[in-house]
C-alpha cells in the first residue's frame, strides 16, 4: 500500500464508520487503570436539530433510546457542528482546530489519495501518548465505509434522490449524469482490509452495534480505558433503514432514524453494563440536514434560516445558517453529568478535542493553537459558560471553502456572506457580500428571519465586538502552524478489492480472505 492510499485510508476513517481505539497500558499502574474514564462518541451524519424527538417534545418522538439519554444526562441545546459539511467537520472533531488550521477545509473523495495531513494531531493519537492506545497507522481496530454511503453502487441500493441503479458494470452510470456513483461499488472496511464490496447497506446498522457492543465487552475483559468512536452513516442518503423498524415510522426516514436510535441505544445499554460510572458518551452530529434531498432529509427545528429561504435555496447542511450547523447533542455520564438537565452553553464539536483530553488528564501538543475550549464545567458543574463565540467557516453555499465569515458572538450572529444550499425541487439563492455585515439576534430571532437596522446602538455595539473577535481569531490562526491537506485525487487509488472486475466486485461477499486494496502505482 502506498503512502497515498494509507492517507486516504486514515482520513477515511474520520468519514464513516466505527473506530475503536484500545488502550495498551501493559506494566502500567493499575492506578491510571481505575481513574482514567472510557469515552465513546457517537456522530450522526447530516442529522437535524429537530430529528432528536426530545428537542421537539410536541411532535412523535422517533428517538426514544437518545431521548431516555438525554433525561439520564444532559441535552446541549446550543451546541454547533464545526463546519457545515463532512470532512471538515470530522477533521476538526478530531483535532480541535478549524480547517483553516489542518488544510482540511472541504470534503475528500472517493480517489482522494490525501487526507488530513499527517503532522495534524488526531484526539486518538493524542491519547495514545497518553497510553491509551497502540496503533501503527493511528487505528488499532477500524469498522466501516470510507466515505458518504452514496460514493459507490450496491447491489440494494437505499432510498435515494435520484435514486440509484444497483451495481451492474453493463450500464456505466457516471456521477456527472445522474448524481449517482456508480464506477466502484462501496465497499466496506476491516482496518485496512475490504470485507465487503458492495456493502449491503440494509444490514450496516446491524454491524455497527455487534461491533461496537462486543468491543465494549472486550474492554470489559482487558479492563482497558478506550476511546471508541462511532461515526454512522445514518442519516445520509442512501437510506436504508432494516426493514423490522419500518412498521413503526411513517416513513422512510424516520424508520432510518429509528434505526440509527437503536444503534445508539444498543451502545448505550452494553456500555451501561460493562461500567456507566466511567463512562462518557457523547452524541452528536457531523452537520446539518441536506435539504435538497426532499423528504429523506431531516428537520432543522426552528432553526428554518428565513432570512435565506425568504429568497430561495435551502438554509441547512454546506451553509452556515443554524439548520446547518446546530445539531443535537447529548451528553451521558451516570453520577458525573446531573440526569434530565439542559444547557444552553455555546460549545462546538471543537470543544470536543480539549474537554476529552481535560477529562482523561492528558496534555495537547503544546507546539500549536486549538480552537476548543474544555467544556468540563459545563458539563460536570451545569456551568454555562461556554464559548465566547464560534466561528462558522464557509462550507459550500457561499465563499471561499473554511473562511470564517460567520461569527456568533453572544446571542448576535453576523453574516459577512450568505449562501444558500441546493433546496428541494432545485433553486439555491445567489450568494451575497454583507459590507457591513447582517447581524440577527439569536435570542429573538433564532429562525434567522430579520436582521438588526444598522441604525441602531445595538447594531453598532454588536458590530464592535463581533469585528474584534473576528480579527483576534484570524490574528491567532495567522500566528500558528497552519498544515495543508493534500486534495489531489487518483482514481486508481479508488479502494478495489477484485481489479479485474469492472466495478470491484468481491467474490464472495463478506469473506474476510478476500479482500485487499488496490495497490495505487502513484
Ligand atoms: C482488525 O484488527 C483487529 C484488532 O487488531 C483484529 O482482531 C481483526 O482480526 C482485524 N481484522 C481484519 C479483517 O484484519
Ligand atoms: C436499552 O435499554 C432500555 C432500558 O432498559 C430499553 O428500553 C431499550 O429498549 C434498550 N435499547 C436497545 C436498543 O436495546
Ligand atoms: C425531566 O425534566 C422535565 C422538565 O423539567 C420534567 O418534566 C420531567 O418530568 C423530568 N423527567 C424525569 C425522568 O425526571
Ligand atoms: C505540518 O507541516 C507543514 C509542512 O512542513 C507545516 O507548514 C505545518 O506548520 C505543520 N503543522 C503542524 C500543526 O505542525
Amino acid at each position: 500500500m502506498t503512502v497515498g492510499l494509507a492517507l486516504a485510508l486514515l482520513f477515511s476513517a474520520l468519514l464513516s464508520g466505527l473506530v475503536y481505539y484500545a488502550s495498551d497500558l501493559r506494566g502500567r499502574e493499575d492506578e491510571k487503570k481505575q481513574t482514567r474514564p472510557n469515552f465513546i462518541i457517537i456522530l450522526a451524519d447530516d442529522i437535524g436539530w429537530g430529528d432528536l424527538g426530545i428537542n421537539l417534545p410536541r411532535t412523535t418522538s422517533h428517538t426514544p433510546n437518545l431521548d431516555l439519554m438525554a433525561q439520564q444526562g444532559m441535552r446541549l441545546l446550543d451546541f454547533h457542528s464545526p463546519a457545515s459539511t463532512c470532512s471538515p467537520s470530522r477533521a476538526a472533531i478530531l483535532t480541535g482546530r478549524h480547517g483553516l488550521r489542518t488544510g482540511v477545509t472541504h470534503n475528500f473523495g472517493v480517489g482522494s489519495v490525501g487526507g488530513l495531513p499527517l503532522n495534524e494531531s488526531t484526539l486518538a493519537e493524542v491519547l495514545h501518548g497518553a497510553g491509551y492506545y497502540t496503533a501503527a497507522v493511528g487505528f488499532d481496530y477500524y469498522l466501516g465505509i470510507p466515505y458518504s454511503n452514496d460514493m459507490g453502487c450496491t447491489d440494494s441500493p437505499g432510498y435515494d434522490l435520484p435514486s440509484c441503479p444497483p451495481c451492474d458494470p453493463d450500464i456505466p452510470v457516471d456521477r456527472g449524469k445522474r448524481g449517482c456513483y456508480s464506477s466502484v461499488a462501496l465497499p466496506l472496511f476491516e482496518n485496512l482490509s475490504i470485507i465487503a464490496q458492495p456493502v449491503d447497506l440494509w444490514t450496516l446498522a446491524e454491524m455497527y452495534t455487534k461491533t461496537a457492543v462486543s468491543l465494549l465487552h472486550r474492554s470489559r475483559q482487558t479492563g482497558q480505558p478506550f476511546l471508541l468512536y462511532v461515526a454512522l452513516s445514518h442519516m445520509h442518503v442512501p437510506l436504508s433503514p432494516g426493514l423490522q423498524t419500518e412498521g413503526e415510522a411513517q416513513d422512510v426516514y424516520h424508520a432510518t432514524l429509528r434505526e440509527m436510535d437503536g444503534v445508539v441505544g444498543a451502545i448505550k445499554n452494553a456500555s451501561d453494563e460493562v461500567g456507566k460510572e466511567n463512562t462518557l458518551i457523547w452524541f452528536t452530529g457531523d452537520n446539518g440536514p441536506w435539504n435538497q434531498k426532499c423528504q429523506f432529509a431531516g428537520n432543522v427545528g426552528p432553526f428554518l434560516g428565513r432570512w435565506q429561504t425568504e429568497r430561495g435555496g435551502g438554509s441547512a447542511k454546506t451553509t452556515t445558517w443554524e439548520g446547518g450547523h446546530r445539531v443535537p447533542t447529548v451528553a451521558y455520564w451516570p453520577g458525573k453529568i446531573a440526569a434530565n438537565t439542559t444547557s444552553k452553553a455555546l460549545l462546538s464539536g471543537l470543544d470536543i478535542f480539549r474537554t476529552v483530553l481535560s477529562l482523561a488528564k492528558v496534555e495537547a501538543p503544546s507546539n500549536r493553537r486549538y480552537d476548543g475550549i474544555d467544556a468540563t464545567d459545563v458539563l460536570l458543574r451545569g456551568s454555562e459558560a461556554g464559548r465566547k463565540s464560534v466561528l462558522h467557516p464557509n462550507s459550500g453555499a457561499a465563499g471561499q471553502f473554511g473562511d470564517l465569515q460567520a461569527v456568533r458572538l453572544g446571542q448576535y450572529k453576523a453574516f459577512y456572506i450568505t449562501g444558500a444550499a441546493e433546496a428541494c425541487g432545485g433553486g439555491a439563492g445567489q450568494p451575497e457580500l454583507h459590507d457591513p455585515p447582517l447581524i440577527f439576534d439569536l435570542s429573538r430571532d433564532e429562525g434567522e428571519g430579520s436582521p438588526l437596522d444598522p441604525d441602531t446602538s445595538e447594531y453598532q455595539s454588536a458590530l464592535e465586538q463581533i469585528q474584534q473577535e473576528r480579527e483576534a481569531v484570524m490574528k491567532d490562526i495567522a500566528a500558528d502552524r497552519v498544515s495543508r491537506a493534500d486534495y489531489s485525487v487518483d482514481p486508481s487509488a479508488a479502494p478495489c478489492c477484485n481489479p479485474d472486475h469492472p466495478t470491484c466486485r468481491c467474490h464472495g461477499r463478506g469473506s474476510r480472505s478476500a479482500g485487499r486494496v488496490l495497490q495505487n502505482d502513484g
